[in-house]
């Protein structure tokens, strides 16, 4: 008696020190399966004279609070919420906030998606306005963002609130992309020593860059890639992502050869019209699964948790029984690997609904379904 009462007291330290030692893991396997709500981060909606910083408008913003709840009714565990803070702040130093609506705004949809049951990913977007705006994403500059963030945000439920410090970095090389991260998880940590940090590396947060780095020293990270494949399917018809892709359509998944893709006038000679002569490959499920396996790898070999932070499909031009047949491919991978994941986006050009709607596809549930609980 004795004894076991002695063995289960010493499985129960070790089960403590454990979870001590990971809580990044398991704050991963809890996100499960998450959706990210587009809107705070949508700076080009601002004016160019005043530095993007007036691109929240108070009454849309109002009417989205109800999203987060909206969200969780469709059954995702986690919302990622990826936010424009620096189009609130100042380009020149001494940095100070020049838009205090925005932030409080910011606070709101934290707090309501916390109301609404979610596990939160509060995440730095387009840090750098896409290239329009020089030294807008300075380390010295971020550093300040996110002293700021991790004050405002340090007494948020470390166990339901993760902090993701920079989307997509690109135009930064890899080594430099790791320094500016290593300043921001010392600055959050001083501050925020609980919060675990999302972190993803550069060339756009790629699976392939994330499995060419190593994880940084601190334990409680979660290590995030995104995942568009195959690209000419999932962006066909967008205007931001490659010259001659918006000309881009009828493409279907998987392909077949029964559909031929055109190549347009604009794509031609361009590394769109290479997607297109690789597409038969790219769209084999087997290749995705592969492609998704090789970044579950990564995390094992490094015992290092990962989250997918966005992957989806534009509407666009994508057919919805298309656009349901690659999610059911993505998602079932997902599943297989235990990888945590956020679709790309609620209610925006990637949404999930039946269109007209904001009703969640049937096909597209099946899809989501896939991944398991
Ligand atoms: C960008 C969005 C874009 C999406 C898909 C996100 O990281 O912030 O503007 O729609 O990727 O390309």
């Amino acid at each position: 008696m004795k004894r076991t009462v002695i063995v289960i007291l010493i499985l129960m330290v070790g089960l403590q020190i454990a979870a001590a030692q990971s809580p990044a893991r398991e704050h991963a396997e809890r996100l499960g399966r998450g959706m990210n709500l587009s809107f705070l981060e949508n700076w080009w909606n601002g004016t160019k004279a005043k530095n993007y910083t007036d691109f929240v408008k108070p009454d849309e913003a109002a009417k989205r609070e109800k999203e987060f709840a909206d969200i969780a009714a469709a059954g995702f565990k986690t919302v990622r919420i990826p936010i424009c803070f620096g189009a609130w702040a100042s380009l020149d130093k001494p940095y100070r906030w020049t838009n205090e609506d925005g932030l409080k705004t910011a606070d709101v949809f934290i707090k309501r998606a916390l109301e609404s049951g979610l596990n939160v990913i509060v995440d730095l977007h387009h840090t750098e306005f896409d290239g329009q705006t020089a030294g807008a994403a300075s380390t010295e500059r971020l550093v300040w963002l996110w002293r700021e963030l991790a004050a405002r945000y340090k007494d948020t439920d470390p166990e339901k609130v993760l902090f993701e410090l920079r989307n997509e970095p690109h135009d930064i090389a890899a080594e430099e992309w790791r320094a500016q991260a290593a300043e921001l998880i010392k600055t959050v940590r001083a501050i925020a020593p609980k919060h675990t940090l999302v972190v993803g590396f550069h060339d756009w947060n790629s699976r392939k860059a994330l499995i060419e780095s190593a994880p940084f020293a601190d334990g409680n990270i979660i290590y995030t890639f995104h995942y568009y494949d195959p690209f000419l399917f999932t962006h066909q018809g967008a205007t931001w992502a490659g010259e001659g892709l918006a000309d881009v359509r009828d493409v279907p998944f998987p392909w077949t050869k029964k559909v031929k893709i055109e190549v347009p006038a604009s794509a031609k000679g361009k590394w769109v019209e290479g997607l297109i002569r690789d597409y038969e490959a790219d769209s084999q499920s087997d290749k995705m699964f592969a492609d998704l396996k090789a970044a579950k790898d990564w995390s094992e070999k490094y015992k290092a948790p990962i989250f997918l932070g966005e992957f989806g499909s534009y509407s666009r031009y994508g057919a919805l029984a298309d656009r349901c047949r690659h999610a059911a491919v993505v998602y079932a991978a997902l599943g297989k690997l235990k990888i945590p994941n956020a679709w790309w986006e609620w209610n925006d050009g990637f949404n999930m609904f039946e269109k007209g709607t904001t009703r969640i596809a049937g096909c597209m549930r099946q899809a989501i379904d896939g991944f398991g609980r």
